[in-house]
């Protein structure tokens, strides 16, 4: 992929025909590692795919002229060293990970947007005062282990090697194990945990219907949902389908089922923002002639108020513990994820909404529903997440679709807040 000539002037015209060329080259390519037949992508934690893609952004970052850094986790970091000895640098960037046969943008453009803008500023303005850095996250989805932002959250101390020693995925191997074969682990680089950053932006797809349906092109975050995440374990007792009658049976499936409807039913009474889904369900031993010994199933319930949060998911599990009872099942509950709602930093978002109106980009103030890593960083540090429209709201998926002058559009108001806060040093 060729890099084109910079545009000689800052106009956003000129800015959004060369960013929607760049960023849509660069995110096809990204695309290829951990490419799925049908236009997916797949790029799990410390996975083959995974490892090529940091890999590459790392020679990528090397090109463009940044410095590029792995820490022991697997964060990936392009810096463009300031010439003013600041404490704090101003980092921008997303998670490389996704879903199992995500979308080419969920993650990725947050990356690559972060590098071509970094690239688009070292090459029209030299060097910055304050140091800039773009970001490749390890991991934000909990895709492949029952942990999320685990590179993010390694950043800021939410994290630790300490947490991951028992985690195991779907195949069994153990984090340890894929984190040390990936060429990461304590020890194996600088430390992952950070002090010195002055502020994080993220660039993402809104991965909703907003924008759309308002005509915004760009989302400025004012929150983020909260979000509990559970894996519950139904067991009861494996038996032959013909010969056990219905009353004499321990049926997993008959207890989770049950657990489901309830859960569906609850959130559609306690209705919008509440959100609940069960996106994972394995059933033991899985052959149609026998009764389901084991039935294992995943919930993800998320809510902007706290409060509402805890008390659905306690209104639940009391009923599961019932129901559990009622059919002479055990149920194991374990929790694995647990995030409050975080409103975004005021005085950033702001400065993002006065710099969209100046160049002539709508921009419309909303929830995010979806978590990002934006969520780990804003109590640490001054933190804003921008959102480019998602067509027809679709993301986790291989329909997934920005169009290439909305991602341009959000770079553009990127690039211009990354020269207000490095090359003109404003205070966030
Ligand atoms: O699931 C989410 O909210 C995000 O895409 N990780
Ligand atoms: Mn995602
Ligand atoms: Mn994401």
């Amino acid at each position: 992929m060729e890099s084109k000539a910079v545009p000689h002037k800052d106009d956003k015209d000129k800015l959004i025909k060369y960013f929607s060329v760049e960023i849509d080259n660069m995110l096809r390519w990204l695309a290829s590692f951990g490419a799925e037949p049908d236009g997916g992508v797949t790029r799990l934690l410390y996975s083959e795919a995974w490892k090529k893609a940091q890999q590459a952004l790392y020679g990528k970052m090397k090109q463009f002229g940044l410095t590029p850094e792995f820490d022991d986790v697997g964060n990936l970091f392009g810096r463009l060293q300031g010439t003013e000895v600041r404490p704090k640098a101003i980092l921008t960037g997303s998670h490389i990970d996704t879903v199992k046969n995500g979308g080419r943008y969920d993650g990725a453009f947050g990356i690559v947007a972060a590098i071509i803008a970094l690239r688009y500023l070292k090459d029209k303005y030299g060097v910055p005062k304050r140091t800039l850095e773009a970001v490749s996250l390890c991991e934000e989805e909990g895709s492949r282990f029952p942990v999320t932002y685990w590179g993010s959250g390694s950043m800021t101390g939410h994290h630790d090697f300490g947490k991951i020693t028992s985690l195991k995925d779907d195949q069994g191997i153990y984090f340890q194990k894929a984190m040390a074969t990936a060429g990461f682990g304590p020890h194996t680089h600088r430390s992952s945990r950070r002090s010195d950053i002055g502020a994080f932006i993220e660039l993402h797809v809104e991965q909703g219907m907003v924008l759309e349906r308002t005509g915004g092109t760009i989302g400025i975050v004012n929150a983020i949902v909260g979000q509990k995440r559970f894996t519950f374990e139904v067991t009861g007792q494996a038996n032959h389908a013909g010969t056990t009658p219905m009353p004499w049976r321990k049926d997993a499936m008959n207890g989770a089922s049950a657990m489901i409807q309830f859960l569906y039913e609850t959130a559609g009474m306690r209705g919008e923002p509440l959100v609940a889904t069960v996106g994972k369900l394995e059933a033991e031993p899985n052959i149609a002639n026998v009764i389901p010994g084991r039935v294992t199933f995943t919930a993800d319930i998320r809510h902007p108020d706290q409060a509402a949060l805890d008390d659905f998911c306690r209104v639940v599990s009391i009923r599961f513990r019932e129901i559990a009872q009622e059919r002479g099942l055990e149920l194991q509950t374990s929790m694995w994820m647990d995030e409050q709602p975080v409103c975004m930093h005021k005085g950033l978002s702001e400065r993002i909404r006065s710099v969209s109106e100046a160049c002539g980009i709508p921009c419309v103030q909303m929830v995010s529903g979806a978590g990002h890593d934006a969520q780990m960083f804003q109590p640490c540090f001054p933190t804003a997440l921008i959102f480019v429209p998602s067509r027809l709201g679709i993301s986790h998926s291989p329909d997934e679709y920005t169009a290439p002058e909305d991602l341009a559009a959000g770079t553009v108001v990127l690039t211009k807040m990354l020269y207000l806060l490095g090359y003109q040093e404003e205070d966030v």
